[in-house]
């Protein structure tokens, strides 16, 4: 029959009547986005509209080669055949009609489906279900017609509904996948941010140590608050791991964790870095958001805070009275909802009586005060940190596991660690790469380190019987001796040492210590 609808006659107009249920039919499917639901949907109305026992929608899985339909209405049950098979299958491959009296007499009749279904077919009119590219994607069939069979007027009723009906499923597969996509996205999503909160959770601080523990506790009590948070201490004692630590604790753990070394850039640069910059401001200055903005909603981590100049100490705590910031070359105020987490190795309070560190600065960073403590400080945790780190460093690079020798172990326990952490994390891994046996001995270690396993800080000589004699002898020689393994380095002897830079040079003076060119 051909398809082309003719404007006038009597079929046209008995189609004409049928128009406006259509238009209904329409209209309901559009606004359904659910497939299951929109398959029952327009199964029940063209069981109606078409005067039929019962209406199937068999939807092609190309990628299988299978048509697909639901076993009944409101049935979860998915019947799958080859996409060959059937009427069915003969619409989906030719796309033509068919229109059979009775479907048991046709040879492509699949009589399976009666047989699972425990349907019985006698009248069958079949279209195709064509996208809006005019490609199959499947076949709407209508079964038993209540008053005998399917007329050729019922073959353009049905094609114009299974027109819309496919529309309205492609819709909804389109829904679907993007639905089904989105899920995965999602679980992927919170599997990689169970990762991440993983990596830099407070797990990552080792260390059993009271020091440590207190640590621990002081970022679980502050996780739902967004106070500033302060971190002083050596260099490589950790100070920017318990910065992510607070961080992926927090409320804000989704949102930007965003770094900036305040040592590493020149004045000039800092203030753009920190607040962005207008076009144009200097010749061939393209407009960039700054820190601030990067960190919206979520943590900025100065780092090296203590090296700030006073004028960017200024500009820095006006952000932080009036929480909005404004671009270098700019006038706006653009707010900003920003936490503030800064570290440094310098002694903040010092610095404020030398007039380098503003002390209103320092108090609005310092609502929370987190000091790390030097590994010399936290002897207790060394054995602890040196077989996580050697563990962690041979699987990190697929060798056998290995182990520290009782005088190895005992050599770490004595050195000061002017590096503290990140000096071990360094030693470990020249162990475990230049190492070929599973057990470091003490030789293997470092000169340094091997070193103050030998030193024993004998008594002092017999003439000399004070107890202040003895203390100054021994402080003497340790001095000489953190100086030697700081290469000279008055500073970090000083930390490894537990003394201010102050303090060591006033001692080196009183027992005449030479002190080489570093
Ligand atoms: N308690 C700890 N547990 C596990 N790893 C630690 C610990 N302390 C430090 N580390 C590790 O030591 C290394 C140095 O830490 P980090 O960079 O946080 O130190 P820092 O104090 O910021 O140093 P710097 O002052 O030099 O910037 C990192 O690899 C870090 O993971
Ligand atoms: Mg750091």
């Amino acid at each position: 029959m051909d398809s082309t609808v003719q404007p006038f006659g009597t079929e046209q107009n008995h189609l004409g009547e049928k128009l406006f249920p259509i238009l209904k039919i329409c209209q309901k499917m559009s606004s359904e986005r659910d497939l299951a639901a929109l398959l029952d949907l327009i199964a029940k109305e063209a069981t109606k509209l078409m005067e039929a026992d019962r209406a199937s929608l068999f939807l092609l899985d190309r990628k299988k080669g299978e048509l697909w339909s639901k076993v009944a209405l409101g049935s979860e049950e998915i019947l799958r055949f080859d996409a060959h098979l059937g009427i069915a299958g003969a619409v989906a491959l030719t796309g033509q009609t068919i229109n059979a009296e009775d479907a048991h007499q046709d040879p492509r009749f699949y009589k399976d489906i009666d047989l699972r279904t425990g349907y019985r077919t006698r009248s069958l009119l079949a279209v195709p279900l064509r996208n809006h590219e005019g490609e199959i994607i499947g076949t709407f069939e209508v079964l038993n017609k209540k008053s005998g069979t399917f007329s050729g007027e019922d073959e353009e009723i049905l094609k114009a509904l299974a027109a819309q009906a496919a529309i309205a499923i492609e819709t909804a597969q389109h829904v679907e996948e993007l639905r089904r996509h989105r899920d995965q996205l999602e679980e992927e999503n919170a599997q990689l941010w169970k990762e991440v909160e993983g990596r830099f959770s407070t797990q990552s601080i080792i260390g059993t140590s009271e020091k440590i523990q207190t640590i621990l506790r002081l970022t679980d009590q502050i996780n739902n608050s967004s106070v500033n948070v302060l971190i002083t201490g050596e260099s490589g004692t950790g100070k920017e791991l318990a910065a992510k630590a607070v961080h992926y604790r927090s409320l804000r753990a989704r949102k930007p964790f965003v770094a900036l070394n305040c040592a590493a850039l020149p004045e000039s640069l800092l203030e753009s870095e920190l607040f962005g910059i207008e076009r144009g401001v200097a010749t061939g200055v393209e407009r960039r958001t700054g820190k601030f903005e990067a960190a919206d909603g979520g943590t900025l981590f100065l780092d090296e805070v203590g090296d700030l100049s006073l004028t960017a100490q200024a500009k820095l705590l006006r952000v932080l009275q009036e929480r909005v910031i404004e671009h270098v070359g700019g006038r706006k105020a653009i707010p900003v909802d920003v936490r503030i987490l800064s570290a440094t190795n310098k002694n903040l309070e010092a610095e404020i009586k030398r007039g380098t560190f503003r002390e209103d600065l320092f108090y609005r960073l310092k609502v929370i005060h987190i000091q790390m403590p030097a590994l010399r400080d936290i002897r207790d945790d060394i054995p602890l940190l040196a077989n996580y780190f050697l563990a962690s460093y041979c699987r990190e690079m697929n060798k056998e596991p290995v182990e520290l020798a009782p005088q190895a172990l005992n050599a770490f326990m004595n050195y000061p660690w002017p590096g503290n952490v990140r000096e071990w994390e360094n030693e470990r891994k020249r162990l475990v790469l230049s190492v070929p046996r599973t057990t470091i001995t003490a030789e293997d270690l470092s000169e340094a380190i091997r070193k103050t396993s030998n030193a024993s800080f004998p008594p002092a000589p017999s003439s000399k019987t004070s107890l202040k004699d003895i203390v100054s002898e021994l402080e003497k020689r340790m001095i000489v001796e953190t100086l030697e393994q700081c290469r000279q380095n008055q500073q970090h002897a000083a930390n490894a040492l537990g003394l201010s830079r102050q303090g060591l040079i006033k001692k080196i003076k009183r027992y005449s210590i030479r002190v080489r060119d570093s």
